[in-house]
This record gives C-alpha cells, structure tokens and sequence, in this order.
C-alpha cells in the first residue's frame, strides 16, 4: 500500500525485495546492510477483508540483530521496519509510509489529487570494494565498477570526468567504503557515477524550478524521501531590462551585449534562490545532483543562453524545441559539480517549457473528459484537450491582467484592492485590499488599512471591478461607461469625452476609466478568441472541465472570469485554480524519471495551432470584445 500491489513470494522473501519485484519503489542507499535507514516501512496487521488477507505480527521475521543495532544507534519510529532486513514469514499487508512516496504540499496544490510516485534519475550506493592486490592488476575505479554491478546491477557505467582524479584518494579515505550517486538518466542511456562520498552518504537532493517572466519559483527537494525541504521564490532582475517579454527580445535585438546580460542575471538570481532554500532546509548546495527545470520559450532561451530575437517575430522559430540535458555546471548553475540539469520540452514558439510542466501537473492527455488549461500573463498559453487529442496556442493577451497598462493598476502587494462589490441600486462601490481583513464599507477599515495604505488595484481586482460594473449596468455589453449615471451616482465622473467610475476617493484617487475597460475587453478577448480557436478545432462546443494555472489563476474568481467572458461556458464547480502548474509539472519530472519521457511523448503529439495564421482568429476575437461574448451563450452563467 497504498500502489496496491500484490504477489506470492517464498517465505524469507526480504520486504525490500518483495516490493522491487513488484515494481514499488521503496529507497535503499545501504544496499540491504541495515545502516541507511532508507528502506522503512510499516506492515500492518488485522484482517483485510477486501483483499482477502489475514496479517499478524508472527508474519514478518522478527527483529535480527543488524535492524536492532539500528534501533539502539539511530532509532525507528513504532511500528517501522528496516524492509532489507524484515523477510516476509506469511501473508502481509505493508506500507510504504506516506513521508516517503506522497508530497503533501504537491497533492494539495494540484487539482487532481495525485501521488507522485518517486523514481528519481539519481540513487545513491554505498558498496565496499576490493582492496587493491598486486596479483590483479584490475585499477581502483574499475574495481568499483564492479561492485556497483555485482551489489547493484549497474552495467556499463560511466565516470563523470572531474572524479576520475579523486577515485583512489575517496576509496582510501572511505576505507574501502563508499556511496556513489548514480544518475540513470543521461541522454547516453548509459548510467553515470556523477559522486563519490567516502563511507555511507545518505542524502541526495534536487531543484525543481519555474523560471516566469516576472518571478522564479524553486523546491528544493529530497531526491530519497521525496520530501519537499523548502520553497522560495524570487523576482526575475531581467525586468531591469524589460517589464515583458517582447520588450526583453527588442532588449537583445538592440543591444549587443543583452543576450549575455540577461543569461547572467537570470543564472545569479537562480543561484542566489539555490542559496536562499539550502539555508532554509540546512542542505549543502553541493549535495545537489539533480536539476529539473521549466520556463516559456523567452525564459529557456535566455536561461541556456540562447539568442530569443528569432522568437520575436513570424514564424516564433525555437532553437530548440525537445527536451535538453546538461551538466548544471554548464550552464553556471552552482550546485553539485556532477549534477545534472533537465529542461522540460517546448511546445511551439510561444507555448514553452512552463506549458508542458503545466499539462504533465494536470494531463488532459490522462483524462476522457474536456479539459481547457491556461496560464494566464502577458502571453496566455492555452491547451485543450482529451486523452483522444490535445491542441495547443498561446495569445498575446498584454500586460492588463497582471495590472499594467491600467490607470490605477499595480501587481498584487499590500496596499492593492484585491476584491470589489458594487451595489446596482446605489452604484457605490466596497472593496477589500491585499493585506487588510476587513472590507472598506465595515467600521475599523479606516484603522486597519492606515498601515499599508491603498496603493493601487491588482489584476484579480480588475477582472471584479469591470465584471460588477457591467452587472450593475454602469457598462454596457460594448464596455461602454454609460455617462448618463452621472446624474444619479457621484461614482460616474467625466474623463474627457468618456466617463470612469471613482472606485476610492482618497489619496491616491482610484477610479477605473473608459480605457482601462478597453484594455480589459482586448486581454480578455485575446485569450476567449484563442480558447475558441481551440475548441473549433477539436470540433467541441463546451469544455467539460477548466484549471487555472499561475499566479492570476490562484486569485481570480472564476464567475467573474465568465461574466466578463474570459473562459468559455463551464460548470463553476469545475473551474479550478491549480497554482503553479508548471512548478509542479518540474517536481514530477524531478522525482520521477518516467515523467521526463512521458512529458516528451506528450508534447510530440499535441498539434500547435498558430493563431496568428488562422484566419476566424479576427472575428472570433472582436465577438469576445462584448460582455461577455456577442457570438456565445453563456447557460450556466445564466443558471
Ligand atoms: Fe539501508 Fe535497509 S536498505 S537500511
């Protein structure tokens, strides 16, 4: 349990053994010597009647005195076992415990309730080699390798290079004794010794890490336990050179030195964040060895130093688009000096590496219902998809969503109005702001908000505000301000020829005008246009199911993303924010090897529709100007 997996094996069966034989993954760094503690289970007695199984503790060989020695130096929680010394005496039902295969962190942020089962790229094995003997002249490293086959079943191993130097010095000073990292999944297909450790090493740990336009966000991740140890996240500094994408490419397109700017300051930054979760968990950077990570195409490019300015115009040319393997070290990353540095594919020129992190979190591709996945910022990638066929595009949705090009726009922060309510009848407006618990129309609100202030209002806020002023008609189904209003409501002032609505009449004064509606109406119709485009082409007039991935998902409420029309028609119920999709995505392919290839397969048959090229895009698009949609019903909303 809980993989469920069950067979028959010879009384004195090893635990550890009976579990490999059935394909479940239980960790061994010791290889079976009673001295990692790696391979802890918990077996369960009792009658289990739905699996036909009666278990006793006289079932499971009792403690020998390698497992007791563990007991007395190191301690085992009540009721685990050591699986490489605990033989199998009869029938049994056995645990692997949850710490071990399940990250609760994971699970919680993914839609989909899903256990990530681990199997990692890197293992670690401790084995003890042959001293040397003047009668087999058989040299230290190759001596190892044959033990490492012999006690491991590694074939045709390969050495990282920088270790072939240290191999007698680690042998000796390990008398004899030591751990090797293996990793087994190189683009040799060959496995490689990337570390040596003299005596028993047992910790190995890996990055998984999302690299957005505006933020980079990184586990640091127990490659044995699966144990997430810690989190963090940072600012991307490439906003020095550039608040989005395209100004970034036009950066490097007029700069000559802007491509090599950007790849360094990325490269510290995501050093830096390295530093930043090793002090949080207490972990060496140096017991780093693998490195999982994902990005859209600009962010890839830059981070493996890659000239993007081919991105920036038709037809979106990747460099390249298939999954990619360095040594972290190549590409600056200060880690382990044989780790190993994975990057997720990229699904077309604007659809990148962050997308398939976000469809391996979520898999359309698993299920047999619609699902509609987005991840919304200044460029909205779009899949939609079954597990009969998946279509993918990405729509240049601008900058309104995450505030910008908004008069009284800000990111999400303290001090930025976060929720709105208008009353229809009156016209007057409450609302709440990032860091403040009471609503502005509640009595201590003056005091509370005195300490942070109201600075601004934050994407979420804006999809509310234009959404509650349609529906107290104070916009028309055009997005336009009905100045009329203003003989009866204060809030409705005039702006020039147009009208705006005064959402805060303080310091500043916050009002939502005639163009930050537009510029609402051109974002949200970019992305309906592209998600209609989709559904055309899988022939389907409704989604069954619709996750919101990144930052603007987790805050966006999703009947306001359908009263403006954002997304298409949907059961609220199954509108989900999946947070940072594509972070976990990396997870998996981190803890995970069989994901790496599954993602790959996936993405070779998701079909790339550029929207750019397709020629209903336009009208479908100018039908997603109206609130919500000229061209769509919306039942459910109705209902
Ligand atoms: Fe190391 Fe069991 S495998 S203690």
């Amino acid at each position: 349990m809980p993989s469920g997996k069950r067979g028959r094996f010879p009384v004195g069966t090893p635990i550890l053994d009976a579990a490999r034989q059935l394909g479940v993954y239980v960790e061994s760094v010791c290889g079976g010597r009673a001295t990692c503690g790696r391979c802890q289970v918990e077996v369960q007695t009792g009658q289990f009647a739905k699996h036909g199984i009666t278990s006793t503790l006289d079932h499971i060989s009792p403690k020998g005195p390698k497992e007791e020695r563990y007991e007395r130096v190191r301690g085992l929680p009540e009721g685990r076992r050591l699986s490489c010394s605990a033989t199998v005496q009869g029938d049994l039902v056995v645990d692997v415990p949850q710490d071990t295969v399940i990250n609760a962190q994971v699970v919680r942020k993914a839609a989909t309730d899903r256990v990530i089962e681990r199997n990692s790229a890197v293992q670690l094995c401790y084995v003890e080699v042959d001293e040397p003997d003047m009668h087999k002249p058989l040299g230290d490293l190759d001596r190892l390798k044959v033990v490492l086959e012999k006690d491991w079943g590694w074939k045709d191993l390969l050495v990282a290079p920088h270790l072939v130097p240290q191999v007698q010095s680690i042998l000796r000073k390990g008398n004899w004794g030591v751990t090797a990292a293996i990793h087994r999944d190189m683009d040799t297909s060959r496995p490689f010794i990337i570390a040596l450790y003299p005596g028993l090493k047992n910790e190995a740990y890996g990055i998984a890490c999302d690299i957005g336009s505006t933020t980079i966000a990184m586990h640091l991740v127990s490659l044995l336990s699966g144990r997430i140890v810690a989190s963090s996240g940072t600012s991307n500094p490439q906003i020095r050179f550039g608040e989005d994408l395209m100004s970034r490419v036009s950066y490097v397109m007029m700069n000559p030195d802007g491509r090599e700017a950007m790849t360094k300051a990325v490269r510290e930054a995501v050093n830096t964040l390295i530093g930043k979760v090793c002090a949080e968990g207490e972990v060496a950077r140096e017991d780093i060895f693998d490195c999982v990570f994902v990005g859209n195409p600009i962010m890839h490019h830059l981070f493996l130093g890659i000239d993007p300015t081919e991105l920036g115009q038709a037809p979106f040319a990747l460099a390249v688009s298939g999954a990619m393997q360095f040594w972290a070290h190549e590409i600056g990353i200060e880690v382990s000096k044989g780790a190993r540095l994975y990057m997720l594919p990229c699904i077309a020129g604007h659809v990148g590496a962050d997308a398939a992190g976000a469809t391996l979190s979520e898999g359309p591709y698993r299920q047999d219902r619609m699902m509609l996945l987005v991840d919304v910022g200044t460029n909205a990638e779009i899949v939609l998809g079954d597990a009969k066929r998946v279509v993918a595009a990405s729509s240049p949705t601008g900058p309104a969503f995450e505030g910008a090009e908004i008069s009284s726009g800000q990111r999400a922060a303290p001090g930025a109005i976060e929720r709105v309510r208008i009353d229809p009848d009156t016209l007057e407006p409450r609302f709440r702001v990032i860091g403040v618990q009471s609503w502005s129309d509640e009595p201590n609100f003056g005091k509370d908000v005195e300490a942070v202030g109201i600075t601004g209002i934050c994407g979420s806020a804006i999809i509310e505000v234009v959404a509650e002023m349609y529906l107290a008609g104070i916009i028309s189904e055009d997005g336009v301000v009905d100045g009329t209003l203003a003989t009866r409501s204060s809030r409705i002032i005039p702006n020039g020829r147009t009208f705006s609505y005064l959402l805060h009449d303080g310091a500043p004064r916050i009002t939502v005008t005639q163009n930050d509606v537009r510029a609402i109406q051109l974002a949200k119709a970019a992305l309906y246009a592209g998600v209609k485009l989709l559904m055309e082409k899988q022939g389907v007039d409704h989604v069954d199911t619709i996750r919101f991935a990144g930052a603007f998902g987790s805050f966006i409420d999703p009947k306001y993303a359908m009263v403006l029309g954002l997304i298409p028609d949907c059961e609220l119920t199954e509108v989900k924010a999946v947070g940072n999709a594509a972070g976990t995505g990396a997870l998996m392919a981190l803890l995970n090897r069989d994901h790496r290839r599954e993602i790959e397969r996936e993405v070779g048959r998701i079909e790339k529709i550029e929207t750019a090229l397709e020629p209903n895009f336009q009208q479908l698009f100018v039908d997603a100007m109206a609130l919500p949609n000229k061209a769509d019903p919306f039942p459910k909303l109705s209902a």
